[in-house]
């Protein structure tokens, strides 16, 4: 084993090294896009794997009715991204492809069908490398079930964590492995100030600080200081801190959770409490998802591919309120309010009130296209 650990003892400098330069990088980021005063703003459509091109087709009928005039304007362009597909993506051992980036980066902001992540392997997940590549550092996840008084909103730090190196372990093998979490400096503060600056734009009184410090000292003891450091700038916005085991026990418990109001986690917490989240406003198919950064932003329905639904054959029941959720974060990304207002006063109508089509999932339930036929007549 002496020659394994001298190998990896190599690697690790260079990862150390790699991450120092991330790090200090985002000290130098530039200025942040205003997407309000753009002349053009270019939408890159992706249609993903598995149920991904049955959603995002009609996710694009959508926003072909809403926009029609931005469209006809020259505001607004469509621009379909082809090729990462999961067949693509394997024959050429390449998570995104580099065609397929290049294409993404002459799009302003991106609406994405899921794509398929192979277990195990060294293929990255598309969605964490497109993350890292357009450095998407805030996932945006609104969850709200008016009923019950919840008005959520999760801010997950999008490109660190366990995902920075998750496909970048060392393995001694027979004997052990280790992967690493990261959490940097610049990384951190930029989350903290993305949740901290929405919570005083939406007149929120309160962020709840979520992580495991008490056991991952160096890594979530740095996000948790941070946050709070942050959080001093934001004296009228009080700052909680949880721990994320007895956080995801609160939001099933009804008599404390409809008084959280904006959430602040490190990457994987905030993946796994979202999925949580989503499925007690009614499923994680019923959630979107925006992951923004200073240049870009991409949105995306907060599922996955659902290969299961397909090899049931029941792919076109598929549920398209995720990724129309998602399309309404884009267009209030972009500064159309009005747009996502429309969208999300007909999503709700279909949704909550009227319920006329229903998508289950499956065959005993409406199609995709049936309800996006009831959608755009509401719209
Ligand atoms: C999500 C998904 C992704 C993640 C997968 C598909 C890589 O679960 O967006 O929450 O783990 O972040
Ligand atoms: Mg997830």
């Amino acid at each position: 084993m002496e020659n394994e650990i001298r190998e990896a003892v190599v690697k690790f400098e260079s990862l150390l090294r790699q991450q120092l330069e991330r790090q200090n990088r985002m000290e130098q980021a530039a200025p942040e896009k205003d997407f309000a005063g753009m002349k053009t703003i270019t939408v890159g459509l992706i249609d993903g794997d598995g149920i991904g091109p049955i959603i995002m087709k009609q996710a694009e009928r959508v926003l072909e009715k809403l926009l029609a005039d931005d469209i006809a304007s020259g505001r607004v362009v469509l621009k379909k991204i082809e090729g990462l597909t999961i067949e693509n993506r394997l024959a050429l051992g390449k998570a995104v492809p580099e065609d397929v980036l290049a294409a993404i980066k002459t799009c302003d902001v991106l609406l994405k069908g899921p794509t398929t992540t192979p277990k195990g392997g060294t293929l990255e997940s598309a969605n964490v490398t497109l993350r890292r590549e357009l450095d998407l550092y805030a996932n945006v996840r609104p969850v709200s079930v008016p009923e019950e008084g919840i008005d959520w909103i999760f801010f997950r730090e999008n490109t660190e964590g366990e995902y920075a190196l998750g496909s970048r372990g060392i393995e001694l093998p027979g004997k052990f492995s280790m992967d690493f979490k990261v959490t940097t400096d610049a990384g951190t503060r930029r989350i903290a100030k993305a949740a901290f600056d929405y919570a005083r734009a939406n007149g929120k009184t309160n962020v709840a600080i979520v992580t495991k410090a008490n056991i991952m000292k160096k890594t979530d003891g740095m996000f948790s200081r941070i946050a709070h450091e942050v959080a001093a700038e934001y004296p009228e916005i009080e700052a909680d801190d949880w721990y994320i085991d007895i956080m995801t026990a609160n939001l099933v418990n009804p008599a404390v959770r409809s008084k959280f109001q904006v959430f602040l986690l490190p990457n994987l917490y905030g993946d796994i409490i979202t999925d949580e989240a989503a499925q007690i406003q009614g499923g994680v198919g019923t959630a979107g998802s925006a992951n923004i950064g200073g240049q870009y932003a991409m949105f995306e329905a907060i599922h996955g591919s659902a290969p299961r639904k397909i090899e049931a054959g029941e792919g076109d029941y598929a549920n398209p309120s995720s990724i129309l959720k998602a399309a309404e974060l884009m267009l209030r990304h972009i500064a159309m309010t009005d747009r996502a207002d429309r969208l999300n006063a007909a999503l709700a109508l279909c949704l909550e009130q009227e319920k006329r089509v229903v998508v289950t999932g499956h065959r005993d339930g409406a199609t995709c296209a049936a309800f996006t036929d009831y959608l755009l007549e509401k719209l």
